[in-house]
């Protein structure tokens, strides 16, 4: 980049001269010129820094000077860099030509600006699973922008706790120092809930995007370091009861965070020692709710849902996950928690039972069990919960697994094992036949004591 020829912001011209080699006349008019349009984007954003060139090809190295003309100015603007970080008012058409020796080359074709008024854009991040399963991996994306090649490189954040104030300080995530260059990036294996924020820059000085949103993985399991609870201890709620919601783990002091339905991310209590978040009555919001410590930690997440009609039944299902091989009730009651009777129950919107009691018993949970739960009593439905089923882990679940193993494999050994046996058995038995025959004919001459005695062993078994 010629920095004596630039022309700066608000079209101030420095004098576009070059070292003049005489040697060259060409015929102006044979001169081609082309506008440069730096960066070339397809869209450019208010804040973005954009350089507009008035190139002639095979200058010749002569004397030029060169002029713009612009729909969005009156006058010509003498220069041939035009440097400038882009408004609305940039944007319009641009041409422009070279002059020499009072001779003029055509003007150039003309370039559109087009630079956008929403500036500069919020990418929105989408994260999958939403919910962990312990070991997966979870996808980050960032979206909105334009597809490329438009020059973005995108970079990864986990969303840090803020003791100030209510939202979140941001890190770096581990390999994005740099920004990639795709708009979608892979976290391994995270075991907690935990948000994560992205956003996309890119130009020389680096323009960025507004952070997106945070976006949260939530871990239903609740762990002794960090837990949250709920009392009363079910997923769904009557609008009119109170709701108390309390963290406990290591830290000293916790603060109850919200994801409503609606997307938006609020918190349900400050920073405090008590760490619970009592949600007032026809303040209730459904959503997921989880703890966060000062020093970073994070609780596993619950899902509250409300129930606006008091006179519709609740689902009671279990608020964290149940283990495969668990024995679960679920039940439907009213507002007074009573049991109700002539209930339909449903498993991802299919009748399950139709049963006199309220109450669903499932002696044995399997990981078919998991899903969407609801109850209907006379003609009103609860709203639908979800129940998770964990496979069993751990040494209980290695020693099924084991078991699971051994138990087939030592049936087959066991089975090949009795096999060989009884050919062993048969095998002796045909040669002490042929034996006995070669003995009986001996027997013949010397007696048939031993003859009589191996007959009766034989006839016996
Ligand atoms: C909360 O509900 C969602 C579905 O809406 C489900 O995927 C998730 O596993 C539930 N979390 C818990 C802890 O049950
Ligand atoms: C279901 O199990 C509960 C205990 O978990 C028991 O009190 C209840 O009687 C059982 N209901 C049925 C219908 O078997």
């Amino acid at each position: 980049m010629r920095h004596s020829l630039l022309c700066m912001l608000g079209f101030f011209c420095f004098k576009a001269t070059l070292t003049a080699d005489r040697t060259t006349t060409l015929a102006e008019a044979s001169h081609r010129v082309s506008v440069i349009l730096h960066p070339s984007w397809p869209q450019i954003y208010r804040g973005e820094t954009v350089i507009l060139r008035c190139q002639i090809q095979e200058a010749g190295g002569a004397q030029w000077t060169y002029e713009w003309k612009t729909t969005n100015r009156k006058s010509l603007i003498p220069c041939e860099y035009m440097n400038f970080s882009a408004t609305e008012a940039h944007s319009g058409e641009y041409r422009c030509r070279g002059k020499r020796e009072m001779k003029f080359t055509p003007w150039s074709e003309v370039i559109k600006l087009i630079v956008s008024p929403a500036s500069p854009p919020q990418p929105v991040l989408s994260v999958s699973p939403s919910w962990l399963n312990p070991g997966a991996s979870v996808t980050l994306s960032c979206e909105g922008l334009e597809h490329q090649p438009a020059g973005w490189r995108f970079y990864w954040y986990k969303a840090v706790p803020k003791l100030i104030s209510s939202t979140y300080s941001l890190e770096l995530l581990p390999g994005s120092t740099n920004g990639t260059e795709q708009n979608s990036n892979t976290v391994h294996g995270p075991t907690l809930t935990a948000g994560f924020v992205c956003r996309a820059g890119r130009g020389e000085p680096e323009f960025y995007t507004y952070y997106s949103e945070p976006k949260f993985v939530w871990s239903a399991d609740p762990r002794p370091a960090a837990s949250l609870s709920v009392n009363p201890d079910r997923v769904q709620h009557f609008r009119s009861e109170s709701v108390t919601l309390s963290c406990e783990g290591n830290s000293a002091e916790w603060r109850v965070m919200r994801f409503i339905e609606t997307g938006k991310l609020s918190y349900c209590s400050i920073w405090g020692t008590g760490s619970t978040c009592t949600i007032d009555p026809h303040r209730h919001h459904s959503g997921v709710y989880w703890c966060e410590s000062q020093s970073g930690e994070t609780s596993n997440a619950i899902n509250i849902t409300v129930q606006d009609d008091d006179s519709a039944p609740l689902l009671l299902s279990p608020v964290h996950p149940v283990t495969e091989g668990d024995p679960v009730t679920l039940s439907c009651r009213d507002k007074e928690q009573q049991l109700l009777s002539n209930v339909f129950f449903y498993h991802n919107d299919k009748l399950l039972r139709h049963g006199s009691r309220g109450e669903l018993n499932i002696s044995a949970v399997s990981k078919s069990d998991e899903g969407f739960y609801k109850c209907q009593h006379s003609g009103k439905d609860s709203p639908r919960s979800w129940m998770s089923v964990r496979a069993v882990s751990g040494p209980v679940g290695s020693l099924r697994l084991v078991l699971l193993i051994v138990g087939p494999v030592s049936g087959i050994i066991l089975i090949i094992l009795l096999l060989s046996l009884w050919r062993c058995i048969r095998l002796f038995l045909t040669e002490r036949r042929s034996q006995s025959s070669t003995t009986s004919h001996e027997a013949n001459r010397s007696g048939s004591q031993v003859y009589n005695s191996l007959l009766q062993g034989w006839s016996q078994n």
